[in-house]
């Protein structure tokens, strides 16, 4: 095969993005006791529809969603709503929008696929193996809201560098290392750079830096592998940076600087945090909310608030 996004005879052009949703939701109970965290609304919007904008943004056309009981309400929030027919709705930027209309192109796919028990990240990833198959794939969680969208821009490294694995990653305080999966870019201080080695959740003291991976991936099929022979790691669960880490050791894997705003939804105050940045964000000067907002904070303790 050769052509444009092809390379040595395999698939390049990455189609596919993997959804990992399938987590219980602990930190954001009782929010999620029926509704699933992927599902929680963020200003005007579930969580996941600013997942899917940014995929759709970056090329994908086949959504694989890794869940044992979203499907249903993810088809039905993102399909055509017949009961909605003849209803007329007022889009982000004041516009009448068709209320019926499905919210993904025709040409996106999607797909559910089960994982059963949460046995962690690296697990649902990869559970994903028979609807990726052997194309080149990205893999996006949700909780990370990335304003504007990082999925492109590692899709655009993967092609440019013929990477093995393009992964996102952030500056974050060295207090916070043992929260995340730290790369050693052996201090690189490129937007991308090849990762030498990767660690999870490293105690600040033992971390190689303060670059943490967020929330955006994009990797060869043979990641898949990897991800089917790592034993259990830190928590006890399959994690996708041990994967990773055995898969730099071999193919050339990078990390790609994100310098936008994360809200990392998974948490109380984040999705808090990204609701109302996300709410002000996107306030026209008509609109009286944002006005309520500040002067809620401008009154602020004393209104009662005491942070609970
Ligand atoms: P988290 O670490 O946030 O776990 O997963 P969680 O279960 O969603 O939330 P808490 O910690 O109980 O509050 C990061 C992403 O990986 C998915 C989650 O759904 C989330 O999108 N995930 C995690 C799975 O799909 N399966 C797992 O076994 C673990």
């Amino acid at each position: 095969m050769s052509g444009p996004g092809l390379d040595s005879g395999r698939p390049r052009a990455v189609r596919t993005a993997v959804f990992p949703v399938a987590g219980l939701g602990t930190r954001m109970l009782p929010m999620t006791r029926a509704v699933p965290k992927e599902m929680i609304p963020v200003f005007d919007r579930p969580l996941i529809q600013y997942a899917v904008e940014e995929a759709i943004a970056a090329g994908i056309s086949d959504l694989v969603f890794v869940t044992d009981r979203s499907g249903p309400m993810l088809e039905s929030h993102f399909g055509p709503s017949p009961e909605l027919a003849g209803k007329i709705e007022t889009g982000p930027g004041g516009e009448r929008l068709d209320a019926a209309r499905a919210l993904v192109p025709g040409n996106v796919r999607f797909q559910f696929v089960p994982q059963g028990r949460p046995l962690g990240l690296g697990h649902a990833v990869w559970c994903a193996r028979e609807a990726v198959g052997d194309a080149p794939f990205a893999v996006v969680l949700p909780d990370d809201l990335m304003v504007p969208g990082a999925l492109g821009e590692l899709v655009d490294a993967f092609h440019a560098r013929g990477a093995a694995g393009v992964v996102a990653v952030e500056e974050v305080p060295r207090r916070d290392t043992a929260r995340y999966g730290v790369v050693d870019s052996g201090g690189d201080a490129g937007r991308v750079s090849r990762i030498a080695s990767i660690v999870e959740k490293p105690d600040p003291a033992d971390a190689p830096s303060n670059l943490a991976v967020v929330g955006r991936y994009v990797f060869d099929a043979s990641i898949m592998d990897h991800l089917g022979a790592v034993p259990p790691g830190a928590g006890g669960e399959i994690q996708l940076t041990d994967a990773i880490a055995v898969l730099a050791r071999s193919e050339p894997v990078y990390a790609s600087r994100f310098d936008g705003e994360r809200h990392d939804c998974g948490n109380r105050a984040g999705w808090l945090r990204a609701t109302v940045a996300l709410a002000l964000a996107g306030a026209a000067p008509e609109d009286g909310y944002a006005g309520e907002i500040r002067s809620l904070l401008e009154s602020w303790p004393a209104a009662g608030g005491s942070g609970r």
